[in-house]
Formats: C-alpha cells, structure tokens, sequence
C-alpha cells in the first residue's frame, strides 16, 4: 500500500473566544414560581471550568423542601397553563426561543466554559439546536388535535425532568419545549457540573414574562433528583443520563401513577462498508466518537470496517487523528476540548487501562495537554473482540474500539450483540445495504453516510439499555399527553 502522507498538521495561532461579554453571578439561587429563591439547606457548591480547574460560579443545593415548593408552584401554574388559550401557550415559547438566539453567544461561550465543549460545537450545534427546538415545539402548541387528529390530547401535569451534563442546554430544550408547548408544566434540575446555561435560560424565561411556576429549575447532584422523582405530586418523570439511575427510577416509581420516559446509555455501531466512499467516512468516525469528547449516549464507539478495507481507513484515521486539535475549549480552532469532570476523566481512564490489559492495542494521537484542567487525546483500540470490556460498555470518552467484519451478517449480529440499542452508522453506496441494516439493527436511530445529525423534527430514542420513550418530533409530543 502506498504510504499516506497526511500526518503533517498545519500550525494554527491562537484564536480565543472573548469572554468579557457573558454576565454571570457569583452565585446561583433556585428558580422557583419565577423568582430566583435561597435554598432552604443554604449549601452552595462550586461549578468548575474543567479546562483550568478554576470555579465560575456558586450553585445552589436545593434539598426535598425546596423541591417540595417547586413541585408546589409547578401543581399551582399547572391550572392556569393547561387552560390558557394554545395559541397563547405557543406565543411563550416563541418568544423564549428568539431570546435564545439573540444571547446565542453569550450561551455558546458559558456552555464552553462550564462544560468544556469546543466553541465551535456550542456555537454550530448546542446553542442554534436548543432554540430550534423551542420554535418547533412553539409551532405545535396550538395545532395538537391536528397532531392526533380524532383524538382529544390533553397535559399530564407536571413534569419531573432531570438532565445530564454531556449537552446541558440543548438537553433543557428538548426537556422543555415540548412539555409546555403540550400544556404541562416542569421542574427541572441540570447536571451538577453544568447548572450554569439552565440558570441563564431561568433568566430568560423570567423576562419572557412566562407566567410564574410554569417552568422551575432547582439545581443539586443526584439526591436532588431522587426528591423529585419520588415526591407525589409528579404525574411524569424524563430522564436523560446512565443506564444505572435510569434502572433507579424505574424502581422508585413502579407502582405509582408517574409516567415516564428514559433516554440512556448507547454503545453505538459505526459500520463502514467496502463500497463506502472512504475519505468521508473517515470523517464520519471522526464525528461519531470524537464530537463532545465523546460524551454523547449515541456516539459510534464501535466501530465495524470491511476486511478489505480495514487497512486503509485504519491508516487515514490515524492520519486524521493526529490533525485533531486538543485543547482550549474557547479557542476556534479546537476539535477536541475538556473532559467534563475529574470523575469523567477518572472513569475513561479506568476503561482504557482495561482495554489495554485485555489485551487490546492502543493508539493515541500525540498532542501537548495542559497540566490544569482534564484532558484525554483522542484514542482508538485494535485487537478486541465482542466479549472485550471496552467493547461492551459504555465509555462516554474519546475512545474507539474497532473490529472487522466480512459479511453484512456478520455485522448485523455483532452490532446487535450489545445490552443497549440507542443508535447506529452504516457506510456504503448501495442504498439496498441500508434499507436492510435500518430493519435489521435494533437502535433507535440508524444514520446513513453520515453520523450524529440532529433535528427538532426527528424522534429520538432506545431500545433494550438505551431506554424507552422518543423525543423529538411528534413522537417527542405523545410523551406529554394522555388521550382521552
Ligand atoms: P448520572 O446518570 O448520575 O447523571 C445524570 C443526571 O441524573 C444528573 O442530573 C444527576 O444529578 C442525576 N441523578 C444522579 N443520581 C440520581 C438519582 N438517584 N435520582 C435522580 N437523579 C439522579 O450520570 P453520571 O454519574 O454523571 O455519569 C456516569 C456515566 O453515565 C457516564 O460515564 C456515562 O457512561 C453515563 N451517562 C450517560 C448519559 C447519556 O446521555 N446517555 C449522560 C450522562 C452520563
Ligand atoms: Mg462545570
């Protein structure tokens, strides 16, 4: 094989994000009935940049009689909301999803601060995903009966919903947009590493004048979401985070009137076919498992190559991977950014020594990392098989596992070998080949010839592990109605 000579990267100088125009508090109350409220613990804990490890902001620990009033003035904004005329209802949510594009910005800049996500992404994906979501869903509130024609929709009550750090923002959006749009009204508690773009959406839907309790969002780590899940007067719980609290939940709120929807954990199949056009599939497993670190429940993290081409795309990933800039979060030019948590950081690399002393062969692009903050370079693993740890579970980093196959069989029964079902990739030029792994593959989303592509208009969701329910789309409706 001829040799490739991609691996010289260019030297691009520096071209950092101004931060001077983001507002932001030292410190966080609850929002709560439309004002921002003290906690009744009075604990505050720090949110960190985990690209310098240095503390942004103070949020608010909010404890079960916090989330007793929230839950509250949710229950009391729920009779007026769920009566108010639909057009009205829609006007709100138009409105939000404007003011969300006007501080576009200053959003983008706080999600990579707080988050460690490259500005490019916040900016491109997270921050115009979030307030599209807030437009479609504005646009379906007035229009549910046509939606479900013959049928009489009708709100559940109040929402439960609890997000994870990995898209704060755009996870708050698709959260809640579609319940309000559908009558509902929310509590909703962020991630404790990411609180920061939920509290500035709380400001913004302060001054949209959305009337009070609609929307509260209380802050606070994992206890803080078990108060919400078991208090009583929660007709619907959506979680979005690991595959164990979704397993929780589900015990805690078997046996109640709580509906629920649940999006997990994923370990994606990337599968790239002989016949694929190469260059832009390499680009693709680039995207599939590097976009957001890796930190994306659908992220192609396995990743399935042709034998007789496995040489060559291995070779120009490496190539490719050597190109990814890793670093600072607010500079332009990176591709690859922090690492959430210390505790994130901790558990990728836990899965990479044990990939290594099952007897996988690692490779990492070099690249100089900053000794503050937490950083992983991008990472891939040859010589592992289906029984392999990082094979099996989630990982939620930059880290590939690759395999081989021959036939389309072959690799419909290894991708489907996994306890989760969230979503999948398939390469080639022979559009037969998808129609059959689209029916074949038991994920939720099957991509073709490209990978990660996400729109308001298009439902969501797992199977098996991965959860169940849909967001998004019309699908993302149901799961805030009952049908009477
Ligand atoms: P997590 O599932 O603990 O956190 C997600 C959300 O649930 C956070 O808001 C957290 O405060 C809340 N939470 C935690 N315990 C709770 C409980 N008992 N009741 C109610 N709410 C609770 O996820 P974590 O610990 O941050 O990450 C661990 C692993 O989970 C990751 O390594 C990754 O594999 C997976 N994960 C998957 C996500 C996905 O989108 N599928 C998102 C986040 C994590
Ligand atoms: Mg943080």
């Amino acid at each position: 094989m001829s040799k490739l000579n991609l691996s010289k990267t260019w030297n691009y100088a520096a071209a950092t994000e101004s931060t001077n125009h983001i507002l932001l508090k030292e410190k966080y109350d609850l929002f709560i009935n439309g004002e921002f409220v003290k906690s009744n613990s009075k604990k505050y804990f720090d949110t960190i940049n985990p690209a310098t490890d240095e503390v942004i902001a103070k949020i608010s620990e909010a404890n079960k009689k916090d989330i007793d009033l929230a839950v509250k003035s949710a229950k009391i904004a729920f009779r007026r909301w769920s009566k108010l005329k639909a057009k009205e209802r829609g006007k709100y949510i138009f409105r939000i999803a404007r003011m969300i594009q006007e501080r576009a910005k200053e959003f983008a800049v706080i999600e990579s601060m707080d988050g460690g996500k490259p500005i490019r992404e916040s900016r491109d994906v997270d921050i115009p995903l979030a307030a599209n979501h807030f437009f479609y869903y504005a646009g379906w509130a007035d229009k549910l009966e046509y939606a479900f024609p013959n049928k009489t929709p009708k709100p559940l009550g109040v929402a439960g919903q609890i997000i994870p750090w990995n898209f704060p923002l755009l996870m708050a959006a698709w959260k809640i947009a579609p319940a309000i749009a559908c009558g509902n009204t929310v509590v909703l508690k962020p991630a404790e590493t990411t609180s920061l773009t939920a509290l500035k959406l709380a400001e913004i839907i302060q001054e949209s004048g959305l009337p009070k309790g609609v929307v509260n969002i209380v802050t606070g780590a994992g206890n803080t979401g078990a108060e919400i899940v078991n208090h009583p007067d929660i007709d619907k719980i959506a979680f979005t985070g690991s595959t164990n609290v979704g397993k929780l939940i589900q015990k805690s709120i078997s046996g109640t009137k709580k509906k629920s929807t649940l999006e997990l954990g994923g370990k994606g199949a990337n599968i790239i076919f002989e016949d694929a056009a190469i260059d832009q599939a390499v680009e693709g497993i680039v995207n599939a498992i590097f976009f957001n670190q890796g930190h994306v429940c659908c992220a192609g993290s396995r990743l399935f190559v042709q034998e007789s081409v496995a040489n060559i795309v291995i070779e120009k990933l490496k190539d490719r991977m050597s190109s990814l800039i890793v670093g600072n979060p607010l500079d332009k030019n990176t591709d690859i950014g922090a690492i959430n948590s210390k505790e994130q950081l901790a558990t990728i690399n836990k899965y990479i020594k044990i990939g290594q002393e099952e007897g996988g062969e690692i490779y990492q692009s070099k690249c100089s990392i900053s000794k503050k903050g937490n950083w992983c370079p991008p990472t891939l693993f040859l010589n592992v098989s289906q029984s392999h740890t990082i094979v099996q579970e989630e990982i939620f980093g930059p880290v590939l596992a690759i395999q081989t196959f021959r036939t389309i069989d072959e690799v419909i029964e290894k991708a489907n070998n996994t306890p989760f079902g969230l979503s999948a990739g398939v390469w080639t030029e022979k559009g037969s080949k998808i129609f059959k792994l689209t029916q074949e593959l038991n994920a939720g989303v099957v991509w073709a010839n490209t990978y990660n592509k996400f729109d308001p208009t298009s439902p969501f969701g797992g199977f098996k592990e991965s959860g169940f329910g849909r967001e998004g789309g019309l699908h993302g409706l149901k799961a805030y109605l009952k049908f009477e």
